[in-house]
């Protein structure tokens, strides 16, 4: 049996590479791609798919979508994902409090995966970071990101992500420093440095690193093809049409 998608934003970055991986597996077949009004993507349609401009089109027949587009088109498919029952895998980055609060009460009702970096290695990264902020207790922790000078956002989604996988870890409160002149290094408190860099076609870059008087140990993953995060998102989607209801990460869909 095929799975239908639904692909929002597709005439995007991601939602090319999404459109041109699925041409080639045959476990899934595209429903709907929703599109701006007048916008087409940069390759043609496979056979039964359909260009829409709503979110209600989009969800209307397809078993999950994929959402690859805008924090607000965003939260129109989190809406429909809740109404709908369709399972919604978020790769959209840079969402607010709002919504984030939307997608949590939405997956009481639905399966929503919600990865700022899609790729199965960057959900290693992250196990890493937490596993290791258990472990070295105490060292300075600093996160960098590197992405192509059109990203919209800085620090990226998955340093945010990063973060979130050292607050998990760490004993004590944590608190993002993004100029190193705030570092004041208080008691009872764990600053991470965030830094990010945007240069030409930087594909996305994260280095994480735990250091302390004696040594420096530095975790890092390189993308090196964007199909890299259509290839994940893929594997999320499929997995994520198969659980009850909840809020998962892509960590969740990796099996070991
Ligand atoms: N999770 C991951 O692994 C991962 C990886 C890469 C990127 N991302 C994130 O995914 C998102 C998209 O990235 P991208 O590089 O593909 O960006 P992009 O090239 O700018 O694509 C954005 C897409 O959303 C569409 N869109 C935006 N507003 C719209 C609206 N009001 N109505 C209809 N379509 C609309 C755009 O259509 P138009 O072209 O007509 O504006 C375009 O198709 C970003 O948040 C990015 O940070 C996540």
């Amino acid at each position: 049996m095929t799975t239908r998608v639904g692909i929002a934003g597709g005439t995007g970055r991601m939602g090319t590479a999404l459109l041109s991986l699925l041409d080639q597996d045959s476990r899934f077949n595209v429903g709907a791609v929703r599109v701006r009004h007048g916008s087409v993507p940069q390759n043609p349609l496979s056979d039964g798919a359909v260009l829409v401009t709503t979110a209600r089109e989009l969800f209307d027949g397809t078993d999950v979508v994929l959402d690859f587009s805008s924090p607000r088109l965003c939260q129109e498919h989190v809406f429909l994902a809740k109404q709908t029952k369709v399972p919604l895998f978020i790769g959209t980055t840079n969402l607010d409090e709002e919504t984030l609060d939307q997608i949590k009460e939405a997956s009481n009702h639905v399966p929503i995966l919600v990865s700022s970096n899609a790729s199965l290695g960057a959900a290693v990264l992250e196990l890493l970071v937490e596993k290791t902020t258990r472990i070295l207790k105490g060292y300075d922790i600093e996160i960098l990101d590197a992405h192509h000078h059109l990203k919209k956002d800085a620090p990226s989604g998955t340093a945010k992500s990063l973060l979130q996988a050292i607050e998990r870890a760490s004993d004590l409160p944590v608190e993002a420093v993004t100029h190193q002149t705030e570092r004041k290094h208080p008691k009872g408190t764990l600053q991470v440095g965030l830094c990010s860099i945007r240069a030409g076609g930087i594909l996305g870059d994260h280095y994480v690193l735990f250091g302390n008087e004696d040594e420096v140990l530095t975790l890092s993953h390189r993308c090196l093809d964007r199909r890299l995060f259509a290839k994940g998102a893929l594997h999320g989607a499929l997995w994520l049409q198969a659980q009850p209801p909840g809020l998962y990460r892509m960590a969740d869909a990796l099996s070991f």
